[in-house]
């Protein structure tokens, strides 16, 4: 992968300094991001809507423990905290689902609900497992756009990696009105398609 890609221009001499010691990490539809030294990434953006929706979630969930800390905002890019570990649906290939795992997971939607998030949801890929056992969130979208109330995406993941149950099971014993509704909805999708 070349550095010298177009999105990459007049990056301030802090950031063009980093950027020149950083290594390639990896790439989607939406973004190319770069190692950095001191534990940073930056990502850049290929739009700019993209760019300004992800960077506002990053703004709003600077207290939250489940996101990487944002250090700088670029005109197409971010520099951000970079996030060790593996992406859950690989580590589920090889792991159980523990009972520390169900409760990181539980715990993640419900700050979502503390930041008011109207998309209560994400992929089982944008969620990494650290060494330590706790977890984040590489690459939030549309948090405050779309109306999603429950973690249908996560739990369809769960499923595909059949451990689904356990995590129900888990929720059961937290909150069992959420229990209710949240394995009442999985199901429809996952039987019927209904959202
Ligand atoms: N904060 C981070 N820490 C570590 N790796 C990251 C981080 N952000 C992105 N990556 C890596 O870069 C890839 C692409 O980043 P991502 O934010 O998912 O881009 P896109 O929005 O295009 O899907 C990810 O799959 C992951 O491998
Ligand atoms: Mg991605």
């Amino acid at each position: 992968m070349s550095k010298n890609f177009d999105y990459c221009v007049n990056l301030p001499e802090k950031i063009e300094i980093l950027f020149k010691q950083g290594e390639y990490l990896g790439e989607g539809h939406n973004g190319v991001v770069f190692l950095l030294p001191d534990n940073m990434i930056i990502k850049f953006f290929r739009n700019k809507k993209v760019w300004k929706d992800e960077s506002s979630i990053l703004l709003k969930t600077k207290r939250s423990r489940f996101f990487p800390k944002i250090y700088y905002l670029g005109e197409n890019y971010i520099v951000r905290e970079y996030v060790e570990g593996i992406r859950l649906d690989k580590y589920l290939k090889k792991n159980e689902l523990s009972e520390k795992l169900c409760k990181e997971l539980y715990e993640m939607v419900e700050d979502f609900k503390k930041l008011k998030f109207t998309r209560q949801d994400l992929r089982c890929k944008d969620i990494f497992v650290q060494l330590d056992g706790s977890i984040k969130i590489i690459d939030p979208k549309n948090n405050y756009k779309k109306v999603v109330k429950y973690p249908r995406h996560l739990m369809k993941g769960l499923y595909k990696k059949e451990c689904l149950e356990v995590f129900l099971n888990y929720v059961c014993e937290q909150d069992f009105k959420k229990y209710t509704y949240w394995k009442y909805k999985i199901e429809s999708y996952l039987k019927y398609q209904v959202k």
